[in-house]
């Protein structure tokens, strides 16, 4: 048995995890302002300004609530980030609508503008996108081309929250109205930065149709205070999980009763499970939830995203170029900014490199997020010219998620990285030798 540092860690304290579960325990459950209480307003920017919004249990719930106040014709099109998660896909076939799908690139995690207006038709009546990993990108141009054709677009922040403070808001201020989705999508949801164990907080430039869809949610049943309990209790547990020492001690155990850990871990942060996505979505947030998300939505957050910046700018900097998506993002540039969500990167061998840190004592994986690349076939007119720089099914089936673990020592991030760099270092010298050979064929 060893010290393993973990994967990463539950981003709540024990106090926000006591309160909630007092909540549970001790507080009272006659909710009178459900419902119109989930419409919340918050502070954003400098503080001097606020921005209301929406409260859900989850940004799938809110995507489906979207698509049932638009009560779209069955066929209409939805285009939409190739990557994603499963459910995000299925929540519009569910609605009869036909998902198209936009690759992105690897380098900057973004759709190309051209690839969008291109992928348009008649029935065109959405645009979803979804930054990845804690980026956002600029989408001041897939606005303009939505603008002109008349189609709302949907911004997917689930993996990009990064404070409340950061949001610029002024959504109804003119020239922040072209840079913006009509609607943004953010996730509490278990493993995401200032997590409330779920939940989602959505804007809407569209005031009128956020309170029709807050009027939707408030007609369905509230989410069972047993179930979030349940969920409490579980993320209690895991949170006791997040030092090397007790990581360790976990996975030994694990292995002991010849469990997979990987796959406890995937099944135990994992949210809706089984089948009836749409009935399990259809639920508003119960008291406890909703006061979890309060917290989470007011608090700076600053200093917990730039300790995670930090780190990943340290262990990234130093792997060979072309293996970390989203690398040309430019940092510091508001909506052209990455908070480093999860630390991903591409490698050839997935399996070795995940298994040399693992022997080590740093915990990587390949389930570091639930993406799956939407399947497409590329008829021409929709091909930007450079297929080889997106996020292809093959590039996303790599990626090995590095442990995301800010409080680890200098001694210990040092050994990490040298391990990294010495697996691309034998990678690159087994390219060489392969094309030293295709050079030399005898
Ligand atoms: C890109 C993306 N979209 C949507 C979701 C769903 O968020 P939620 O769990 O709040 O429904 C996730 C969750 O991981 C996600 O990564």
């Amino acid at each position: 048995m060893k010290r393993l540092y973990p994967r990463g860690t539950l981003d709540i304290s024990w106090r926000h995890l006591f309160e909630a579960l007092s909540d549970c325990l001790f507080g009272s459950h006659q909710d009178k302002t459900a419902g119109a209480a989930d419409l919340r307003e918050i502070p954003i920017g400098n503080a001097h300004s606020s921005v209301q919004g929406l409260i859900t249990i989850s940004v799938r719930s809110a995507f489906d609530l979207y698509l049932t106040e638009l009560n779209l014709p069955q066929g209409s099109e939805v285009v939409m980030s190739a990557v994603s998660i499963s459910d995000m896909f299925r929540i519009p076939e569910a609605h009869g609508l036909k998902v198209i799908p936009v690759p992105l690139s690897f380098e900057t995690l973004s759709l190309s503008a051209q690839d969008v207006e291109r992928s348009i038709t008649e029935q065109t009546r959405l645009i979803v996108v979804a930054p990845l990993f804690g980026s956002r990108s600029c989408l001041t141009e897939i606005c303009c081309i939505a603008r002109r054709h008349g189609i709302i677009v949907i911004e997917d922040c689930a993996q990009a929250w990064r404070g409340a403070l950061t949001l610029t808001g002024a959504l109804d201020v003119d020239d922040a109205q072209d840079a913006k989705a009509d609607v943004q999508m953010f996730s509490f949801g278990p493993i995401k930065t200032a997590t409330a164990l779920g939940g989602a907080f959505v804007l809407d430039k569209d005031h009128q149709r956020l309170l029709r869809i807050s009027s939707i949610q408030t007609g369905y049943p509230e989410v069972a205070i047993l179930r979030t309990l349940r969920r409490i209790l579980r993320f209690i547990a895991l949170k006791a999980l997040s030092s090397p020492l007790a990581f360790g001690v976990f996975v030994w155990l694990t292995s002991l009763f010849g469990a997979d850990y990987d796959e406890l871990l995937f099944r135990a942060t994992r949210g809706f499970q089984g089948s009836d996505l749409l009935e399990k979505l259809r639920h508003r947030p119960n008291r406890v939830q909703r006061n979890l998300v309060l917290r989470r939505l007011e608090e700076p957050h600053t200093d917990a995203i730039e300790a995670r910046c930090n780190y990943a700018a340290e262990v990234l900097n130093m792997l060979p170029n072309g293996v970390v998506p989203g690398s040309e993002i430019q940092i510091g540039l508001g909506p052209h900014d990455h908070v480093h969500w999860v630390l991903p990167c591409e490698s050839r061998e997935p399996g070795s490199l995940i298994q040399r840190l693992r022997s080590a004592g740093f915990d990587a994986t390949q389930r570091g997020s639930s993406l799956v690349h939407f399947p497409m076939v590329v008829p021409e007119p929709v091909c930007s010219e450079n297929q080889s720089r997106w996020l292809t099914p093959e590039r996303l089936a790599n990626l090995v998620y590095l442990p995301m673990f800010p409080e680890m020592g200098q001694e210990q991030r040092t050994r990490m990285i040298d391990i990294i760099r010495s697996h691309f270092g034998e990678q690159s010298d087994v390219d060489d030798n392969v094309s030293l050979q295709k050079n030399n064929p005898c």
